[in-house]
């Protein structure tokens, strides 16, 4: 159900009332049309989904799991079209237990995995790049474009920058560490003003294990990152390359950001190290005042970072050439917050500071290959959890959703990490020098910083921070992705609210200055044990795309007895990660 609006907003839809349901739901006035969802044939020579028979062939045709980052690149190319365009899709990981029948639920499943199974995961990984119309008010994919692709933990890349052949980025199967097989974990991305697509490797560690993890030349190093001895993903039995003991450097070749050409089916898609190894939620820019652009990025995990990379030269607009290899040179930035409302963006330079040789780095590759202990070194801000951080265009300040921080503790609090036990998350807001100008300076070494809101239930969470006017349907939990309308409002997208509050994960909208600042409101609620992904607007704001990720990740959900069939609800069917777009009835601009 809806309810009325109080309070000061540019925002005029009516919101929605916090529920946990099987179905999704989004505010009165609007509609939800599904486009495409995990199993979708998307190549030409791809057979219908049948997930009782799932294969590898099979999988590597259609369109995959846990559908995260999305992005809409207008066709024709540099265009601002709104009714047909390439849709680029995250596949971040896979739920084993909802993929296969019989294996059972959590590790158990995936400890069950057979050879074939983790080759279909696999498989299923990566991202999809999909041709969409828009006829008749409906949206739709096209099966056979020419455009269609899928991408995936064995598609052949390229690494580039300076820890490209690295001898710790050396294998067996790629003596001169240049060229790796395949993407994992793609959480969230961004795109470049030369109309690349960027996809972020978050929590790559969940896929390589051995005894390496805990004795060995690289053990530090491999524990800084999380990687463990027994690793969740079960593929190392089956793949060697998975398997630390026979291939022990294939887990430092993840953790980069991969750019590729959305336009170019045959693009290789390539690894650009300059911008830092770590567990990138995403990776968005902004053109610096000086046309230098300015990709800012999160290190999601508890006590990490929020980076910033500074690309060395100005883009130039229509000369694809000189943008090319923009990202193999710049510098890489950590965040340290100030008590008193400044900060500064310390530079990841190798022989500057203590990022020497007598620390253990030999070279800029070894600052960046391990860019979490160089971060340390320096004396970055560890943070509750870093997800998106992404500019305002019409502002010019950056928002940093801050998901949760359980573990803080009151001694471990700061200014920018204020609350303890922070199980709800914030968002801080950095304002750059000539923030609100037409010159905003993204590149700048310092800038100033607040905190926008601080997330829980108002009257039983400690700590929280919203407009007063906040209904009782507008308070939120684990913000996560975010996206900007023209008019500078905000929608910010949660991950984990089921677990924190018992209401679905939403999507919630706010203005972001003048009277109505974070004032947010309910938009859109997701099924059962999903989060919801990758808000995008098409260019003339009429459709609003959301990847609705993992239905029915709930504890002992499983492909027999899920929790949730959506989006088919079909008897004996599980559910299906899938691509939503939200258009208006009346078909006018969202928001
Ligand atoms: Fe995959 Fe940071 O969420
Ligand atoms: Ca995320
Ligand atoms: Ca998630
Ligand atoms: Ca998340």
């Amino acid at each position: 159900g809806n309810t009325p609006n109080g309070g000061p907003s540019s925002l005029t839809f009516p919101e929605l009332r916090h529920q946990l349901a099987q179905r999704d739901a989004v505010a009165e006035g609007h509609e939800i049309q599904l486009v495409i969802r995990w199993g979708d044939p998307i190549l030409a020579d791809a057979p219908e989904h049948d997930p009782h028979r799932q294969t590898p062939e099979a999988q590597a045709r259609q369109f995959g799991y846990n559908n995260d980052y999305l992005d809409f690149f207008p066709l024709p190319q540099g265009s601002r079209a709104s009714d047909r365009g390439l849709l680029v899709v995250n596949h971040e990981y896979t739920n084993t237990n909802l993929m296969f029948p019989g294996l059972g639920s959590g590790r158990e499943a995936r400890a069950r995995v057979t050879a074939g199974q983790a080759a279909v995961e696999r498989a299923a990984h990566g991202l999809s790049v999909v041709e969409l119309r828009k006829e008749g008010g409906r949206w739709s994919y096209v099966r056979d474009s020419r455009w269609n692709r899928r991408i995936t933990a064995e598609t052949p890349m390229r690494i580039s920058g300076p820890a490209a052949g690295h001898p710790r980025l050396r294998t067996e199967e790629d003596p001169a560490g240049t060229r790796v097989r395949g993407t994992l974990n793609n959480c969230a991305g961004g795109n470049t003003p030369w109309g690349t697509v960027l996809t972020a490797e978050e929590n790559f560690n969940l896929y390589f294990g051995g005894e390496a993890a805990t004795a060995g030349p690289q053990a530090a190093a491999y524990r800084r990152y999380g990687i463990l001895k027994d690793p969740v993903y079960g593929w190392g039995r089956h793949e060697p390359r998975f398997d630390l003991d026979r291939t022990p450097n294939e887990p430092n070749r993840f953790g980069w950001v991969v750019e590729f050409d959305p336009y170019d089916p045959q693009s290789v898609p390539v690894k650009r190290t300059a911008l830092g190894r770590f567990k990138h939620e995403g990776a968005t820019h902004a053109i610096s005042a000086d046309g230098r652009v300015v990709f800012y990025s999160g290190d999601d995990e508890r006590f990490e970072y929020v980076y910033k990379f500074v690309t060395a030269r100005p883009w130039t607009p229509g000369d694809p050439a000189a943008n090319r290899d923009l990202l193999d040179a710049g510098t890489l930035h950590v965040a340290r917050f100030e008590a008193n409302g400044t900060m500064r963006w310390l530079p990841l330079v190798h022989g500057q500071g203590p990022l020497t040789e007598a620390n253990g780095f030999a070279s800029q590759a070894e600052v960046l290959i391990e860019a979490r202990r160089a971060a340390d070194l320096l004396g970055a801000t560890p943070m509750d959890r870093p997800e998106d951080v992404e500019a305002n265009p019409v502002t010019g300040r950056v928002y940093v959703m801050l998901t949760n921080n359980g573990s803080r503790k009151a001694e471990q609090v700061n200014a920018a990490n204020p609350r303890p036990a922070n199980i709800h998350g914030h968002i801080v807001e950095i304002i750059p020098p000539g923030a609100g100008t037409g010159r905003v300076d993204h590149a700048a070494e310092e800038a100033r910083w607040g905190i926008f809101l601080a997330a829980g239930k108002p009257g039983i969470d400690p700590g929280t921070q919203y407009h007063r006017a906040l209904s009782n349907e507008g308070w939120l939990s684990c913000p996560d992705n975010c996206a900007f309308d023209s008019k500078g409002r905000i929608w910010i997208a949660t991950d984990g609210a089921p677990i924190t509050s018992g209401v679905a994960d939403g999507l919630y909208a706010a203005d972001t200055v003048g009277p109505g600042r974070a004032l947010t409101r309910l938009f859109y609620q997701a099924p059962a044990g999903a989060e919801v992904c990758g808000p995008c607007f098409t260019p003339d704001e009429r459709t609003l795309f959301l990847a609705i990720q993992h239905p029915g990740e709930d504890t002992g959900s499983t492909f027999d007895r899920p929790t949730t069939r959506w989006p088919d609800f079909r008897e004996g069917a599980p559910p299906r990660p899938s691509i939503i777009a939200i258009v208006r009835k009346d078909g006018s601009v969202i928001g």
